[in-house]
């Protein structure tokens, strides 16, 4: 995706669709305005006709008309003027995706971006414009090449602004959009390709490859072995089940000075959960490739990071396995000791994230940092609370909840909180070990998060169940990228540089 921003005279410029906002009550936008008076009142006189009428996100191509540059006008409901808010323009955008498409149309300039919704600055609606329609753009293609007829995607989308004294923010808004666009394709890609291309091996190759983006980034990857001799016992314990080895993948992004402490991303990277002993049934369990969107969620980030350029220490970690039955693998049961020291009964080997993410949450310990999120496809149950709108959010500090409450707000990566509370502790009791992997029905995103603490006294922590949000079950099926946009907003509010 390219885009550049202008301000420039929309009469004279040359582009094969030129994309107009209008309003319902046969209202024009300002640029609808000037195309209207350039060319004999030619909108005004759809607008009569009706044509419009209906709905936010009807949409009309016009060809042929005169006394502009543009090939084509294309037209957009937005709905009333006074109620435009983020997910009316969406619905527009949306629309306007779906009409290039249908026409062919693989460049255009966009005036929508002056609309300003309500609650959104320029900045910010031209960066959320080239997230969409960076969106829009992606294709699955590895195992399944697009219908000889199909559509090109969009390659360039400009945008025009009123305001020229707003080019700089603006510009700042394209080059934000399409960076966190490029980590938000990753993470997809990454998520949609099945279990058995994305392996963990593959999942440390790719992350390792992210590293040609920027000479900040360095990555490593641990292997059992070295695992084993740490001590990660209970994410070592997942891995036996596997013909996979496991993988501990690290990726040292250094944009910030010395003093400066890392912020800690964490990864569930499980790239296939058949549950293992205590196996899922079948039904939907091919979803269960997007239990690594955690871990591409991290790996995304830092792409994202790379392509920002932010001057920022940032570690994303990703512990990557599978979990599948076998001869080797967990039994209902079994204790095992993690890298904290304190032993887990496992009584229910589908509750497999845990015991991957505790040993990769102690690691990180060592690096003394400023504070830690991680982010996993942790519970069902996450989904039953909460649907598939808000990520589930969990933190033992209240001003870091705000800030990813706040930038999940300003990306539409949103997110909810859950309680923490003591209370729920005692769910996790066990008879044989310091702590159980389950803690029953009840509230099951919670005593996941719960199982977490206890290995994340020593930081600032926030987790984040994705388990609803990482990817689109049904005819839409396929990864939706979050939450690189989610986090991507909250490396730049930490730098203060997001308008
Ligand atoms: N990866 C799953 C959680 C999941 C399931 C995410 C379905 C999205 C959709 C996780 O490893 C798991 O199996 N969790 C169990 C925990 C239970 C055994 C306590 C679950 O949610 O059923
Ligand atoms: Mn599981
Ligand atoms: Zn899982």
């Amino acid at each position: 995706m390219q885009s550049k921003i202008t301000s420039c005279d929309l009469t004279q410029v040359e582009t094969p669709c030129l994309i107009l906002g209008v309003f319902s009550e046969r209202q024009l936008s300002d640029a609808a305005k000037t195309i209207d008076a350039a060319s004999n009142g030619a909108l005004s006189g759809v607008l009569e006709k009706g044509d419009l009428d209906g709905k936010t996100g009807s949409a009309l191509m016009l060809y042929g008309i005169g006394g502009v540059a543009a090939e084509r006008l294309l037209l957009v409901n937005c709905g009333k003027h006074e109620e435009l808010d983020r997910r009316a323009y969406e619905k527009a955008l949306k629309a306007v995706f779906a009409q290039l498409a249908a026409a062919r149309i693989d460049n255009a300039l966009c005036t929508l971006t002056a609309l300003e919704p309500n609650g959104m600055d320029s900045y910010q609606c031209v960066r959320h414009s080239l997230l969409l329609a960076a969106q829009d753009a992606y294709r699955y293609t590895q195992t399944k090449k697009p219908a000889s007829d199909a559509p090109a995607p969009l390659e360039t989308l400009d945008c025009w602004i009123a305001d020229s004294g707003q080019t700089e923010p603006a510009e700042r808004a394209v080059a934000h959009g399409l960076a966190i666009a490029e980590g938000v394709a990753l993470a997809r890609e990454l998520s949609n390709l099945p279990g058995n291309i994305c392996t963990p091996t593959y999942l440390a190759d790719q992350a390792t490859a992210v590293a040609q983006h920027s000479a900040k980034l360095k990555v490593e990857v641990l292997d059992e072995a070295a695992m084993a001799e740490l001590g990660m016992g209970a994410l070592l314990s997942v891995s036996r089940g596997s013909r996979q080895p496991a993988q501990l993948i690290l990726m040292h992004y250094r944009g910030g000075s010395d003093e400066d402490k890392p912020i800690v991303l964490v990864g569930k990277g499980l790239t296939f959960d058949a549950g293992g002993i205590s196996i899922k049934p079948a039904e939907a369990m091919d979803e269960m490739k997007y239990d690594m969107c955690g871990g591409a969620g991290v790996i995304g980030t830092l792409r994202a990071l790379c392509a920002l350029d932010l001057p920022l220490n940032v570690i994303g970690v990703v512990p990557a396995s599978e979990n599948l039955p076998d001869g080797a693998a967990n039994k209902p049961g079994d204790i095992v000791t993690s890298l904290s020291g304190q032993t887990i009964e496992i009584l229910n080997t589908d509750a497999e994230g845990r015991l991957i993410l505790c040993d990769a949450l102690t690691y990180v310990e060592r690096f003394d940092p400023d504070l830690v999120i991680d982010m996993a496809t942790l519970t069902g149950a996450c989904i039953v609370g909460l649907g598939r709108h808000p990520s589930g959010l969990f933190s033992n500090n209240d001003a870091l909840a705000e800030a990813l409450t706040q930038a999940g707000e300003v990306s539409a990566d949103r997110v909810w909180r859950m309680p923490l509370w003591d209370d729920y502790q005692q769910q996790l009791d066990s008879n044989f070990a310091d702590m159980a992997n389950i803690g029953g029905r009840d509230g099951g995103a919670i005593t996941a998060a719960c199982f977490l603490s206890r290995y994340t006294k020593a930081y600032t922590w926030a987790h984040l169940d994705i388990a609803g949000t990482a990817w689109l079950t049904g005819k839409e099926k396929g990864a939706t990228g979050r939450p690189v946009p989610l986090l991507s907003q909250f490396l730049l509010d930490r730098i203060g540089q997001d308008a």
